[in-house]
């Protein structure tokens, strides 16, 4: 079980992998799926395939990571909500938590795409926050590894803008 201290041991291995390495290699020594799981969240939670990705240090106390993924094409695949992910995803990871995302979104049952803002991991479960909504899901739904489908693009709106919406609707 990786806990928070295990992390600052591991970060010189993480941060002795380049972005470049990373990108480069098709077969990289840690996969994005490993990394996640060194950082405290389960495998699956990003589908492949992975085209490439990139981490870079964000910060010490505690190990923050920037990264950006890139899939060929828009990418779409069912957790609980059919989620959709851009061509180049990016956001901050550190152990337990991702913030700062864009190009995420899930289809809300009203039928709309609503980006995700940030994922944090409490005890067993994951809670997600969206624009406007916070959902929470057990972390066993992300165990296993999906496979994405190839679609149609949907039109980014940054999460800034929409925060700005939402505050505007609020005063
Ligand atoms: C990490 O990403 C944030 C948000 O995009 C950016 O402001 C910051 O400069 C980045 N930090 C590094 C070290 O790349
Ligand atoms: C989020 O906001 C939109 C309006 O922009 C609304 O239609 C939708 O129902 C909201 N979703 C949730 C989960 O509150």
């Amino acid at each position: 079980m990786a806990t928070a201290s295990h992390i600052l041991l591991l970060l010189p291995a993480i941060v002795a992998l380049t972005p470049s390495t990373l990108a480069a290699s098709p077969n990289p020594n840690l996969n994005l799926h490993q990394l996640l799981q060194l950082l405290g969240f389960p495998p699956g939670l990003i589908p492949d395939p992975v085209e490439a990705f990139t981490i870079s240090p964000a910060g010490l106390l505690p190990p923050t990571f920037n990264f950006t993924i890139h899939f060929k094409e828009p990418c779409y695949v069912q957790y609980v909500y059919l989620n959709y992910f851009a061509p180049v995803f990016t956001g901050k990871i550190t152990f337990g938590k991702i913030s700062g995302l864009r190009g995420h979104k899930n289809q809300f049952p009203s039928g709309e795409w609503i980006d995700m803002y940030d994922v944090t991991v409490v005890g067993q479960n994951l809670v997600f926050k969206f624009a406007n909504a916070t959902v929470t899901y057990d972390r066993a739904l992300f165990e296993e590894v999906k496979t994405c489908t190839d679609g149609p693009p949907i039109a980014d709106h940054s999460n800034q803008h929409i925060s700005n919406k939402l505050t505007a609707r609020m005063n």
